[in-house]
């Protein structure tokens, strides 16, 4: 493991070396804040030190990250876009085989860029082509052709419009589908997870094919719509941060890196994006770990929103194959 700048150790990919910082900045904000305040946030996370940021399509957050990345190489704070690892995600209605190139290209666009670094497919199943509604409507749902969506994405990598591909939200069974017919097996699955929701399961399955784990709503999205504060007003997470001296923030964080796994967290607030950077300096003992590991678990981000009385998932267990 090597580190990239401001002690942010990086992740390297076995396949073709590339190396991700492995806490990243999330731009998904909901409710909205606009495009201003978001290419801001940007900039100052970059003169803090993040190199890594995750957006999505869905998002609306491209643009602005594009922004952000242009003003930052023209006032001198990166001196070239490889300082950088750039993430986006293919959205549902882009799903589709022959959608998925078009749709790479016009994220490109949005973030002016010339290669993405990782580009992952957003959800495990596809809505009606060109469609983008969020919540998708119900009888738009349509089951995802893992064959042609999954060469779709290897072809991505071939033309060197991305040096990795991966998934976002897929349960083992899922990976297992697209194990079984992948060239080039997915480098990343990214996914909820906090000491609330710890993956224990996927985490394993992961570990044991190579492919990296990475936490979204690392601090269980509080203040979001899908989050709560359930893991910022956890007293076992409040108790250890109070005997460290750090916060239940850096607690979650500092217990996901020492899991083996990334995380992209997201605050839009100078001081927390700061806090956030601050937990490669320090460590959770044995008991503190212990006492994280026997917290009770249960998922915050349950995807009912993406159930359909016409399928393909008619429950949340299906969307998860029961892994709940
Ligand atoms: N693949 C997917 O389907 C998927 C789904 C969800 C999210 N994501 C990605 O993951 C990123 C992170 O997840 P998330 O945004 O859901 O949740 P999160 O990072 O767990 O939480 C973000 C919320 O916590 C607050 N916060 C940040 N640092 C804090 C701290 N130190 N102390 C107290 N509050 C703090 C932020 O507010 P302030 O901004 O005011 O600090 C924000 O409201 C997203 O932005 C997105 O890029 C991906
Ligand atoms: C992609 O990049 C590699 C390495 O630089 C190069 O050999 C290859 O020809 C490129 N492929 C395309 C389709 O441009
Ligand atoms: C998957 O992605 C969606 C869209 O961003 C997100 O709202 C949801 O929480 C994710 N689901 C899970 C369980 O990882
Ligand atoms: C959680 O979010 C709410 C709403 O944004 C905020 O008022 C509260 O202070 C946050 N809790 C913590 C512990 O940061």
């Amino acid at each position: 493991m090597g580190s990239t700048s401001f002690g942010i150790p990086d992740h390297r990919f076995g396949s073709n070396g590339e190396k991700m910082p492995i806490l990243g900045f999330g731009t998904a904000v909901l409710p909205p804040v606009g495009a201003e305040a978001t290419k801001m946030a940007i900039l100052q996370s970059i003169k803090l030190g993040y190199r890594h940021f995750d957006t999505a399509a869905k998002y609306g957050s491209e643009q602005p990250l594009g922004e952000a990345i242009q003003e930052a190489l023209s006032i001198g704070l990166i001196q070239s876009r490889d300082e950088l690892f750039i993430t986006t995600k293919l959205w549902c209605g882009d799903a589709h085989g022959d959608l998925v190139v078009p749709a790479l290209k016009r994220s490109l666009q949005n973030l002016k860029l010339e290669y993405l670094d990782l580009f992952l497919i957003h959800w495990p199943v596809s809505c009606k082509p060109g469609t983008y509604e969020f919540p998708i409507k119900e009888e738009n749902f349509l089951p995802m052709d893992f064959n042609s969506v999954w060469a779709a994405m290897e072809e991505c990598q071939r033309l060197n419009l991305t040096k990795s591909i991966g998934v976002s939200n897929f349960s083992c069974k899922k990976l297992t589908d697209i194990l079984a017919i992948a060239n080039i097996p997915p480098a990343v699955n990214q996914v909820e997870m906090n000491p609330m929701w710890q993956q224990k399961k996927l985490r394993e399955f992961c570990r044991a094919n190579g492919i990296f784990l990475t936490a979204y709503s690392p601090l269980g999205a509080n203040g979001t719509f899908w989050g709560s504060d359930r893991v910022l007003e956890c007293e076992v997470l409040k108790e250890i941060a109070k005997a460290k001296g750090k916060t239940a923030a850096q607690v979650s964080l500092r217990w996901i890196y020492e899991q083996g796994v990334g995380v992209i967290v997201k605050s839009f607030n100078g001081e927390r994006m700061k806090q956030n950077l601050g937990i490669f300096d320090w460590s959770l003992d044995e008991d503190e770990l212990k006492k994280i590991d026997e917290l009770p678990q249960s998922r915050g981000v349950t995807g009912v929103a993406y159930t359909s009385k016409y399928g393909p998932f008619r429950t949340v267990e299906d969307i998860w194959d029961g892994e709940m």
